[in-house]
């Protein structure tokens, strides 16, 4: 028989004895996870990281790649054969030497190296890998562009900005599940949200991973890509570029002087897309802008810039922009203007600055040529105040944006974080005139913030 008060007894010391083991063990309620530190986690290594893609140059016959190592890499190349199904490929490999530059961010020095492959067969499929001839990339593929017009794809993406690993991440991956043949990546400035902060730039390459070694990146730098940096241990007055945009980024040095990699233009298969900074000279990027749409043989121009022409919130209004910049897109018909900054969703019919540029808001003219939008894909958000000439505004909602280039057609879809349809348009080219619209903006609901949560 067996003697029940003794199991329960032996039971008993062994729950006690366990209790006393994890007590001891680490594993009792007053652990404390250690935070990891940026400078541990954004450490750079002898093996490749925050490698991405990006033009310097012509689409069809170049592309430039630029990748981080830590600074005892001092010699690093890049090799480029023409994609094929089977692995040979690797044996035709040419191996181009790359430019290193040493940056010293605030998590300690990195070396950058970036090269641009010359000579490329349009509409071809190329791999390429980097590194330093021990430690190397996986191979990655491109495919160049056409050199004439051809239907394609691309992203544009408003703010990323804070909390990028966290929130950006499902944006920017959500983006690529549903466009991913996308030929390019754009962001309308923002990235990220303390310019200088190396861990902020590490967040932005986690968050788009292997994204962004397959698919150019076109940005545009925001009023958080500049902020003063520290000189002689004390923060400088003005606002500097982010250090880190010119090492990690090689982009056209087409722009204004002084404004190399910032204000640029390139064409895609049909399309001139014009990156202007809205930081920065704004008088005389309106003369350059006026030279590079004036011979412009392409079918679609594509602008975007940081600060709206037509902000989502009357108070947030920058007319200076508006008055040194409209006039120039009304002349030239430039199509689409992607801009961010808001914090929201606000897009416009076909507008042009009418009689009235400077005063503004409520001043332009409906009949005009453009369509001007401000997007958010990062979780700052921000309230709208309506224009009338606003066809869909949206709050609290993260979006990226897939517009697709068609002959005499550009299809414009604005998509939530979840892939839903939340804004959609067709552009037509008509002969001798402005574009027509034709708006599909979806039946659901404006997506707007309850009265008790708006902003003050
Ligand atoms: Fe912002």
């Amino acid at each position: 028989m067996i003697d029940v008060r003794a199991e329960l007894g032996s039971i008993a010391l062994i729950f006690f004895l366990a209790g006393f083991v994890f007590a001891h063990d680490g594993h009792d309620h007053d652990h404390k996870p250690r935070k990891a530190e940026d400078a541990e986690t954004y450490r750079p290594t002898v093996v490749p990281d925050r490698i991405v893609l990006t033009w310097s140059d012509d689409p069809a016959t170049t592309q430039s790649v630029t990748w981080r190592t830590d600074a005892t890499v001092e010699k690093a190349f890049a090799e480029i054969a023409i994609a094929e199904d089977g692995p040979k490929f690797r044996d035709s490999a040419d191996r181009h030497s790359a430019k290193t530059v040493l940056y010293e961010s605030n998590l300690g020095p990195a070396h950058y190296h970036s090269t641009t492959f010359t000579g490329l067969q349009p509409k071809t499929r190329y791999a390429y890998r980097v590194g330093d001839g021990v430690n190397w990339s996986e191979w990655n593929q491109f495919l160049t562009a056409s050199d004439t017009p051809e239907p394609f794809s691309f992203v544009y993406f408003g703010d990323a900005q804070n909390d990028v690993k966290s929130m950006w991440s499902r944006v920017v991956r959500e983006a690529y599940r549903d466009a991913p043949k996308a030929a390019f990546l754009l962001h309308a400035g923002d990235l990220v949200n303390d310019a200088h902060s190396d861990g902020e730039w590490g967040e932005w390459f986690y968050a788009g991973g292997h994204i962004h070694r397959m698919v150019p990146c076109v940005p545009t730098p925001g009023n958080h890509e500049y902020d003063p940096i520290i000189e002689d241990g004390l923060p400088t007055i003005e606002d500097y570029l982010s250090e880190n945009w010119r090492p990690t980024f090689t982009l056209p040095e087409n722009g204004p002087e002084g404004l190399e990699e910032t204000a640029y233009w390139f064409d895609y298969q049909g399309a001139r897309i014009v990156s202007l900074n809205s930081n920065r000279k704004i008088r005389q990027q309106a003369e350059w802008l006026g030279g590079v749409l004036e011979n412009n043989p392409q079918e679609w121009t594509i602008v975007t810039f940081h600060h709206p022409i037509y902000s989502a919130k009357p108070e947030r209004d920058n007319p200076h922009i508006r008055a040194a910049w409209q006039p120039i897109f009304d002349k030239y018909q430039v199509d689409i203007v992607l801009q961010g900054h808001d914090h929201s969703y606000a897009r416009t019919g076909m507008v042009s600055a009418g009689e009235n540029v400077p005063t503004g808001v409520t001043a332009r003219s409906e009949e005009g040529g453009t369509v001007y939008v401000v997007s958010v894909s990062g979780p700052k958000m921000y309230d709208v105040d309506p224009q009338k000439f606003m066809r869909r505004v949206g709050e609290d909602t993260q979006l990226y944006q897939i517009i697709h280039v068609d002959g005499d057609e550009l299809r414009y879809e604005a998509r939530t974080a979840i892939g839903r349809l939340y804004d959609a348009f067709t552009l037509r080219k008509r002969e001798g005139q402005v574009n027509e619209i034709i708006e599909q903006v979806p039946e659901t609901p404006e997506r707007r913030r309850p009265p008790e949560a708006r902003d003050r």
